[in-house]
């Protein structure tokens, strides 16, 4: 069962199959759709794919890793992503990073074990003119100084107590 929308997992992905006419074609667009269901990709969810489109597991899964998009680890409902490319990085991402460490209290490339937040640094999101830059849920955030760091946490803060109500 999924905790947030009381569905069982294989409803949802049957869902999305369908949405697809269960083409193995669009194994890629696929997997985005069960991405967006589940913040990341399930291995059971992955299982099913493979069995509806009678795709190998290895080709699923192949897929499921060759796109830096896909995560086949759990995500927080506020991703937080930091630059660390080489225009972000002279522009003091890393200090923006650090801020973001003490303030979630998360080291990079982990999530809270309530499932309310990820950290990650990434390469170049190729928004170099605006860096430094924080991409907050795949919105990108540009100019990111240390002071704008306190908003960017207090609105993720905000959105998760509305989800929560
Ligand atoms: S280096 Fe950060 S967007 Fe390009």
């Amino acid at each position: 069962m999924n905790a947030e929308t009381g569905n069982c997992m294989c409803e949802q992905v049957d869902e999305v199959l369908d949405r697809y006419d269960r083409d193995a074609g669009l194994l890629v667009s696929i997997l985005q759709d069960v991405q967006e269901v589940y913040r990341y990709l399930p291995r059971e969810a992955l299982e099913k794919v493979s069995e509806a489109l009678n795709v190998p597991m290895a080709q699923v899964y192949a897929v499921a890793t060759f796109f830096k998009a896909f995560s086949l680890e759990p995500r927080g409902k506020q991703v937080f992503q930091v630059c660390m490319g080489t225009a972000c990085h002279v522009r003091g991402a890393q200090l923006i990073l650090d801020k973001l460490e003490r303030d979630l209290e998360l080291a990079p490339g982990t999530t809270s074990e309530d499932l309310d937040y990820t950290l990650e640094s990434v390469n170049c999101v190729g928004a170099c003119a605006l860096g430094p830059v924080v991409v907050v849920n795949d919105e990108v955030k540009g100019h990111i100084k240390l002071d704008k760091v306190d908003g960017l946490v207090e609105k993720a803060r905000k959105c998760l107590s509305e989800l929560n109500q």
